[in-house]
C-alpha cells in the first residue's frame, strides 16, 4: 500500500517532466526534419488551399494542386472531407520527397454530421457542460470523416446585430463568452491532442472583427486599447489558456493595420505577452486582402508583411507560395522568422501523430459507425432545448394543454428543415432535421394539430393569409414560426434592416385579429427587430436556429415537456437605431433616470433607451425568489476574498432551473466603468417549493480592470454587487469596499 502510494506521488511529481520530455522529444523531430527542408519546402508548409467539396476521392483538384502537393509546396487544405477524399490527397502529399503529411482543416462550427444550434443559441444555453458536449460531439464525427482541426469557435463579442455573423459567436459579453470559449476549445481538443476524436481548434478571427463599424462585415475597426483588452481579448486569451491549438486572424483592420499584418496584435500580445505556442492561420485571402486595404503594395509585400508580423499559414491567397522564398533570398524576410512559423506548424502535425500514421484520422468503419451514433442526437436535442429562450408568456399561455386542444401551426418556417440547421453546415443529416410542425405532430398526443404555410420562405406574397386565417379561426391556438431563413445570417450577411423579411409581421397581426392567442416561435441568427409581435403575441419562443432536432425542442418546450431556461447571451434592441446596445453601459454625466424625461439628457427623443429585451433576460414556466443576501464581509483587503450568498426557491408549480446571475459596478474609479458588468453564473435547478442558498466568491481579480495605463487591477473603493434572474432584473444588491 505504502509502496503504491510513494510510486503513485513519484509518478505524480514526475508528469510535468514527462509532458515537457515529450514536447522536448517533439521539438528535436521537428528539428531534425528543418535540417532536411529546402527554402521552398518550407514555404509550402506555409501554404494552405481549399479542395473541392463534395467531388468523390480527389477528382476536383486540378493537375497543378495535384502537382504542388506532390512536390511538397502545400501544408494543409481546407474543405477536403470524408475518409475517402482525406485519404486521396494524404497520399499525394506523401509522395513528396520528405514524405510531410497534409493538415485537414474544416469549419466545423456546430456540428458536422448532428448539427447542433447555430453558436449563438447553444450560448443561450448559459450551460458549459451542454456547450463543451456539442463541440465534443462535433470533434468525434468530424475527427471520424478524416479532418485534423475545424476553424472554430468563433470568440467574437458582437454587440451589433446587423452584423450577420453574431450568430457565429457567443454573444455581447466578455465574461460569458470567455467561459463558452473554454468549453468549446475543450470540446473539440477532448482530453489531449493526438487522441482520434480529437481536432485541433481555432479562436478566430484575431483580433475585433465583431465590432466592423455599422456592422458591416469585413468593414473597418476602430477602437481603444481598453476596450480591445477588457471586451474582445479575453475571450481569446479564454480559448488560449484551455489549449486552443491555432488562432485564425481577421479580416479587418484595427486602428488601421489589417488584423493579418499586424504585429501588435499577433507578435506582441498573442505570441509575446501571452506566450502562445501554435501558430496563426491566416483568413481565406486575408494576406492578399492587405493590398486591397492599401496597406501592402502588392502579393510580394503582403507576404512580407504577414509573416513579419506573425501570421504563420496563408489561407488562399498563394502570396507565401508565389514569394516568399524571393522574399528570404532579398533579406526582406529572415530565415529565422520563416523556420520559427514552420516549426509551429510542423509541432502540430507530430502532436496530432500524423508522421506516425498519416492516416490515422481517416477509418472508414469508424466513420459510418460515429456518423450514425443515435446517442449525438439525443445531446443534440438536449443542447437545443436549452438554447429555446422563453421571451414571453402572457397570462401562462405556454405550456400548451394537449386535452382537446386544436392547434394550427402556421407561417413559412413552420415545415422548414433546412433552415433549422442555420448557416456553416458541412456535412449535415438533412434528412432527418425535424422541422418545427413534424415535433409538435409528433409531440400533440390527443390535440389535433391542422396546418397552413401562409406564404414561402421569405414571406414574399400574401395570397396564403387567407387559408391562414380560415386554419386559425378553426383552432383553439395558433402556433406561429416565423423569422430569418438559414441564409440571412452568418457571413457577409450583414443588414440595415432586422425586422422580420417580407410580410411576417402582417401575417401575425391577421392572425392574432382572429382573437385565438398566438404563440409565435421565431427562427434567427441574430436579434431580430419584431416590436408588433413583442407587444401583441401572447408567448414568444425564441429558437435561434436548433439544429437537427430543432422541432423536438421546440415541441417539447411548448407542451411543457421541457421548462425553458435559456437565457439572452445578447441584447435585443427595439430598433436599428439603438445599436450598439449591451447591458455593459458606459458611464454618462447625463444618465436618464426617467425614461418620459430626456430634455439634455443622454437619450433618444423618438425612443427609450432600454432594448426590447436585456441580456440575459428569459422566462420559466415557474417563478424563482431570491432572498436573504449575505456578503460575508463588508470589506476586503486586496488578499482576500468574500463571499456572496442568498436564497434561491423555486416558487412556482413546475420544476426548472434559474441561471443566477451575479454583476458588479466600480463606483469611483480612474476610469469610468460600465454600470454593469457580468461576473459570474450558475444554472440552479429546483423542484417545486425547493429552496437552495447560492454562493459566489469575490476576489480582487474579479474586481480589476484595465486602468489607463493597461494595467490589470483593481482600485480600492466601493462595488456595487447585483444579483438576480437578467441584466434588468436585478433582485438583491449588495455593497463591498475594497480596501488598500
Ligand atoms: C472565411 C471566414 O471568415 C472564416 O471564419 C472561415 O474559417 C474561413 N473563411 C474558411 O472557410
Amino acid at each position: 500500500m505504502t509502496m503504491m502510494k510513494t510510486s503513485l506521488a513519484l509518478a505524480a511529481a514526475l508528469l510535468p517532466l514527462l509532458a515537457g520530455a515529450q514536447d522536448a522529444q517533439i521539438e528535436s523531430k521537428v528539428a531534425a526534419l528543418m535540417r532536411r527542408m529546402t527554402v521552398a519546402e518550407k514555404v509550402g508548409q506555409l501554404h494552405q488551399i481549399s479542395g473541392s467539396l463534395n467531388t468523390g476521392p480527389a477528382s476536383g483538384e486540378d493537375a497543378r494542386t495535384q502537382a504542388d502537393i506532390r512536390s511538397g509546396k502545400v501544408g494543409s487544405m481546407l474543405n477536403v472531407k470524408g475518409v475517402a477524399d482525406t485519404c486521396a490527397m494524404q497520399a499525394l502529399a506523401l509522395q513528396s520527397r520528405l514524405h510531410i503529411p497534409l493538415l485537414f482543416g474544416q469549419d466545423v462550427i456546430h456540428g458536422y454530421h448532428t448539427v447542433f444550434p447555430v453558436p449563438l443559441g447553444e450560448s443561450a444555453s448559459w450551460d458549459m457542460e451542454a456547450i463543451e458536449q456539442s463541440a465534443r460531439i462535433a470533434a468525434r464525427e468530424a475527427s471520424a470523416a478524416g479532418i485534423h482541426w475545424t476553424f472554430a469557435p468563433m470568440v467574437d463579442i458582437a454587440r451589433d446585430p446587423r452584423w450577420g455573423r453574431v450568430m457565429e459567436g457567443a454573444g455581447e459579453d466578455a465574461f460569458l463568452g470567455s467561459a463558452i470559449a473554454r468549453a468549446r476549445v475543450h470540446g473539440f481538443q477532448g482530453k489531449r491532442l493526438g487522441a482520434t476524436d480529437a481536432v485541433m481548434a481555432t479562436a478566430k478571427h484575431f483580433a475585433a472583427y465583431g465590432a466592423a463599424i455599422a456592422g458591416r462585415d469585413y468593414n473597418a475597426v476602430d477602437m481603444s486599447q481598453q476596450q480591445l483588452f477588457e471586451v474582445y481579448l479575453p475571450p481569446f486569451k479564454a480559448a488560449l489558456d484551455a489549449g486552443a491549438a491555432t488562432f485564425m486572424n481577421s479580416f479587418n483592420t484595427l486602428n488601421g493595420v489589417p488584423a493579418t499584418g499586424n504585429s501588435f496584435l499577433q507578435r506582441d500580445v498573442l505570441k509575446g505577452r501571452w506566450n502562445f505556442k501554435g501558430f496563426v492561420v491566416s483568413d481565406w485571402g486575408s494576406v492578399r486582402e492587405m493590398v486591397a486595404h492599401g496597406y501592402a503594395a502588392d502579393l510580394a509585400d503582403a507576404s512580407v508583411k504577414a509573416i513579419n508580423a506573425g501570421s504563420d499559414m496563408d489561407m488562399e491567397s498563394y502570396a507565401h507560395l508565389n514569394h516568399l522564398e524571393q522574399s528570404i533570398k532579398s533579406g526582406k524576410v529572415k530565415m529565422k522568422t520563416l523556420d520559427d512559423a514552420v516549426r509551429r506548424i510542423l509541432y502540430k502535425k507530430f502532436e496530432l501523430g500524423l508522421f506516425d500514421d498519416p492516416y490515422r484520422f481517416a477509418d472508414a468503419a469508424r466513420e459510418k459507425a460515429v456518423l450514425a451514433d443515435p446517442s449525438h442526437r439525443a445531446v443534440a436535442l438536449d443542447v437545443a432545448q436549452k438554447s429555446l429562450v422563453l421571451l414571453k408568456n402572457q397570462g401562462g399561455t405556454l405550456p400548451l394543454s394537449r386535452d382537446a386542444q386544436r392547434i394550427a401551426v402556421i407561417g413559412p418556417l413552420a415545415d422548414a428543415q433546412r433552415d433549422l440547421e442555420g448557416g456553416w453546415v458541412v456535412e449535415g443529416d438533412r434528412a432527418r432535421v425535424v422541422s418545427i410542425l413534424e415535433g409538435i405532430r409528433d409531440h400533440a398526443g390527443k390535440a389535433q394539430v391542422s396546418y397552413a404555410q401562409a406564404c414561402g420562405a421569405g414571406c414574399t406574397g400574401t395570397e396564403g393569409f387567407a387559408e391562414a386565417v380560415a386554419t386559425a379561426a378553426m383552432a383553439d391556438v395558433v402556433v406561429l414560426a416565423v423569422g430569418e431563413t438559414w441564409d440571412l445570417s452568418g457571413e457577409a450577411k450583414s443588414r440595415t434592416d432586422i425586422t422580420l423579411p417580407g410580410h411576417q409581421e402582417q401575417l401575425f397581426a391577421a392572425l392574432k385579429a382572429t382573437g385565438k392567442p398566438v404563440v409565435v416561435v421565431m427562427l434567427a441568427g441574430r436579434p431580430l427587430v419584431f416590436n408588433t409581435i413583442a407587444d401583441q403575441a401572447d408567448a414568444i419562443v425564441y429558437a435561434w436556429f436548433p439544429g437537427s432536432e430543432g422541432g423536438n425542442a421546440v415541441a417539447n418546450v411548448l407542451f411543457g415537456d421541457y421548462n425553458p431556461s435559456g437565457k439572452l447571451p445578447i441584447t435585443f434592441p427595439r430598433s436599428v437605431g439603438q445599436i450598439p446596445l449591451s447591458y455593459a453601459q458606459p458611464s454618462t454625466g447625463r444618465p436618464v433616470t426617467d425614461e418620459k424625461d430626456v430634455v439634455y439628457k443622454s437619450g433618444y427623443i423618438d425612443s427609450v433607451n432600454s432594448p426590447r429585451y436585456a441580456f440575459g433576460h428569459g422566462l420559466s414556466y415557474t417563478t424563482f425568489k431570491y432572498s436573504g443576501l449575505t456578503i460575508s464581509s463588508a470589506e476586503m483587503s486586496p488578499s482576500q476574498k468574500v463571499t456572496l450568498s442568498f436564497d434561491l426557491a423555486n416558487t412556482g408549480k413546475a420544476e426548472g432551473t434559474e441561471i443566477v446571475q451575479l454583476y458588479l459596478r466600480d463606483m469611483v474609479a480612474s476610469v469610468a466603468r460600465p454600470m454593469k458588468e457580468l461576473k459570474g453564473f450558475q444554472k440552479i435547478h429546483l423542484r417545486p417549493g425547493e429552496q437552495r442558498r447560492v454562493s459566489f466568491t469575490i476576489d480582487r481579480e474579479l474586481l480589476s480592470f484595465f486602468n489607463s495605463q493597461l494595467v490589470w487591477g483593481a482600485e480600492a473603493g466601493d462595488f456595487k454587487l447585483m444579483v438576480g434572474g437578467a441584466s434588468d432584473d436585478i433582485r438583491l444588491e449588495g455593497a463591498l469596499k475594497l480596501l488598500r
